[in-house]
């Protein structure tokens, strides 16, 4: 039973108990997804609430989507705004619509200019609904550069990717997925990808060829374990992409938008990509939206009429919602905040850490910090953690993940650090 904070009955989206909720979902809905004993009926900043008015702060953060807080005021605003005023539906893709126009135009400028060895030409926004879209329009990318610009002859273009990789579920992610009940049985594996340990320089080095046309990394690991690469490791793949002419894609999903105590991850090592997926955090968790960033000339190389597209990617209520939701990181300074709020946390964990048999390692950055258990199962501290009204889950199975919104507060954390004591020293 979780620690009671207020006791005041929330009325959510219905009527419906925990006890029949529950019981819809088990026997209504497909089960892929292990869930906890935990009904949420309303969300505000860092707080989930139940139907009895329970408060758990939340530090998932939907894997990074509610950077910005849940149900931020002014992103709330900005797409009430639009559905109140008749411009939020989804429209042919055959027309314009200004709300896309301004959305591509900011989240472009958002990033510095990506490939700036092909030139000083912008940057130029793919729009998708969901992160793992995003990602394979930025597969697709490399695979028409190499095939376009390099020669490859086409169906031999091969992309390097990193052991305990996270890229989402779809059948080309799982394909070269690492994690074995991420892709065993869901065969066949789509072919040219080839996986090399994450951080390892020397093994990205050996698995270059002559079709290799693109490499693609998380600037940190988040569902693989919150892992940050060594030092130069970042650089060192820009210095063999450079130096191969293969397209260097970060996939910052989950660790860009401010997340890591920057903008974007790759400013920690000061390495520009040639692509940038983004998602999540980029609608401030209110309507799914995804987006692929490159240098203006390659967007246009690679993606012309009939070459892609989405029905919703982009439509007029999400990218209200994107630009609500970039303006508010901008403007919020919510980097900076995560850097602050995150390096004082991180502090204090490892002060809990330090007096605690449970704790194998402290690791992270900004707001994203991981905290690796002995005993391998993070889901057994998780399950306390709950019932002290903190919401965790685990990173590949031995880590607690600590991702609040980025907007809690010194208070929150506090509360956050108490609890972790609790479970942590004996
Ligand atoms: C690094 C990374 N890439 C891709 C994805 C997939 O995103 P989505 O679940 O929105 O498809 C995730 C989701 O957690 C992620 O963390």
């Amino acid at each position: 039973m979780a620690e009671i904070q207020t006791k005041n009955k929330v009325h959510g989206f219905s009527d419906a108990s925990d006890k029949d909720v529950i019981a819809m979902e088990s026997k209504s809905g497909a089960h892929h997804y292990g869930r906890v004993e935990l009904v949420v009926r309303k969300t505000e900043g860092a707080w989930l609430y139940d139907a009895d008015g329970n408060k758990y702060l939340d530090c998932l953060a939907a894997y990074s989507a509610a950077n910005q807080g849940h149900h931020n005021p002014r992103i709330v605003k900005a797409v009430s705004d639009a559905l109140n005023n008749n411009y939020g539906s989804v429209i042919s893709n055959v027309v314009y619509t200004d709300s896309l126009g301004v959305f591509l135009d900011k989240a472009a400028n958002l990033a510095p200019q990506l490939a700036p060895k092909h030139g000083n030409n912008g940057n130029k926004v793919l729009p998708k609904n969901g992160g793992v879209e995003s990602v394979e329009t930025a597969i697709k990318m490399a695979r028409y550069y190499g095939f376009k610009e390099k020669g490859i002859e086409d169906g031999n273009q091969e992309i390097i990717v990193f052991n305990n990789n996270f890229h989402g579920r779809m059948i080309t992610t799982v394909s070269f997925s690492t994690t074995e009940k991420y892709y065993k049985g869901f065969g066949p594996r789509t072919p040219g990808f080839v996986s090399v340990p994450y951080g390892d320089i020397e093994a990205v080095k050996k698995a270059i060829n002559k079709n290799t046309c693109g490499i693609l990394v998380e600037p940190m690991q988040g569902e693989g374990g919150m892992y940050q690469p060594p030092a130069g490791f970042l650089k060192g793949l820009r210095e063999i992409a450079d130096k191969e002419d293969i397209i260097l894609l970060f996939d910052e999903i989950q660790v860009g938008l401010g997340r890591t105590g920057k903008m974007f991850c790759f400013e920690h090592e000061n390495v520009i990509p040639d692509g940038l997926i983004l998602g999540k955090a980029i609608s401030g968790g209110l309507v799914p939206l995804s987006v692929f960033i490159t240098n203006a000339k390659l967007m246009d190389l690679c993606f012309q009429p009939g070459q892609d597209g989405s029905t919703y990617g982009g439509y007029p209520l999400a990218c209200v919602a994107g630009n609500a939701a970039i303006d508010e990181i901008v403007n919020e300074k919510l980097a900076d905040r995560a850097a602050e709020v995150g390096a004082v946390l991180k502090k204090k964990i490892e002060a809990v850490a330090a007096k605690s048999s449970h704790v194998k390692e402290v690791r992270g950055r900004g707001l994203f910090i991981g905290i690796e258990v002995n005993n391998g199962d993070a889901m057994h501290y998780c399950h306390k953690l709950l019932d002290m009204g903190m919401l965790c889950n685990d990173s590949h199975g031995h880590t607690i993940r600590i991702s609040p919104p980025l907007v809690i507060t010194d208070e929150e954390v506090d509360y956050i650090v108490e609890r972790l004591e609790k479970v942590l020293v004996d």
